[in-house]
């Protein structure tokens, strides 16, 4: 069994949707062991204790760098034997000791067709507002591999959501949610669980397709 652990700062809907995905059988070869949130209030860690999963709090203040914090959450996911780490909306830049501990094992969701709007400040509301300054037609969700850089890792799925003409960064925010994040999640999940996705330099190749 592919153990993972999801990190979470925020409401939790990715989660939501690999619970749900989860309790549907959709990747019965991986199981969510540990939900881990830096905000206590997240209502991911509802979400979680609701689902009957361990729910932990860990503080960034509790450390003195963002090193020290990444070494204490590298050193909780060894002691977990996790194999998976899924970062839903997790608003802490991960240190390149848990990176470097977890090649090819972080995946991340982002709310746009990476290599648009993506990179240091691009999160949450931020992307689509800059989607509609920017006037584009098309945006969208991407999975992707955690490397050091900030969202350049290999890209394992991507789908399109078109931009409507009253859009505002809530309706569009919400819409990609429905129609590309909380599909495209749960399928990065089952693909890796079954082994289907390889590396090779930047690019991932899923297998048997
Ligand atoms: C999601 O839209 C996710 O793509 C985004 O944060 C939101 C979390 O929502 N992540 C990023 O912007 C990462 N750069 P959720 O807590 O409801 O899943």
């Amino acid at each position: 069994m592919i153990r993972v652990v999801v990190l979470v700062s925020g409401g939790g809907t990715n989660l939501q949707a690999l619970l749900d995905s989860k309790a549907a059988g959709k990747f019965p070869q991986a199981e969510i062991v540990m939900v881990l949130s830096n905000r206590k209030k997240a209502y991911a860690l509802e979400r979680a204790k609701a689902a009957g999963i361990p729910a932990v709090y860990l503080p960034t203040v509790r450390y003195d760098s963002n090193e020290a914090y990444g070494m204490a959450l590298r050193d909780l996911l060894l002691e977990n034997k996790v194999d998976l780490i899924v970062l839903a909306g997790f608003l802490v830049v991960l240190d390149k000791c848990v990176i470097e501990a977890f090649p090819n094992r972080i995946i991340n969701i982002h709310p746009s067709l990476i290599p648009s709007f993506c990179g240091d400040g691009f999160y949450g509301l931020k992307v689509h507002e800059e989607a509609l300054r920017r006037g584009v037609k098309v945006t969208g969700a991407t999975v992707h591999f955690v490397d050091s850089g900030t969202d350049t890792g290999p890209i394992i799925l991507q789908k399109a959501v078109d931009i409507l003409p009253d859009d505002t960064p809530e309706s569009l925010q919400l819409r990609v949610m429905q129609q590309a994040e909380w599909k495209l999640l749960p399928e990065a999940v089952r693909l890796f669980s079954e082994g289907r996705l390889k590396v090779e330099g930047r690019i991932c190749q899923i297998q048997g397709e």
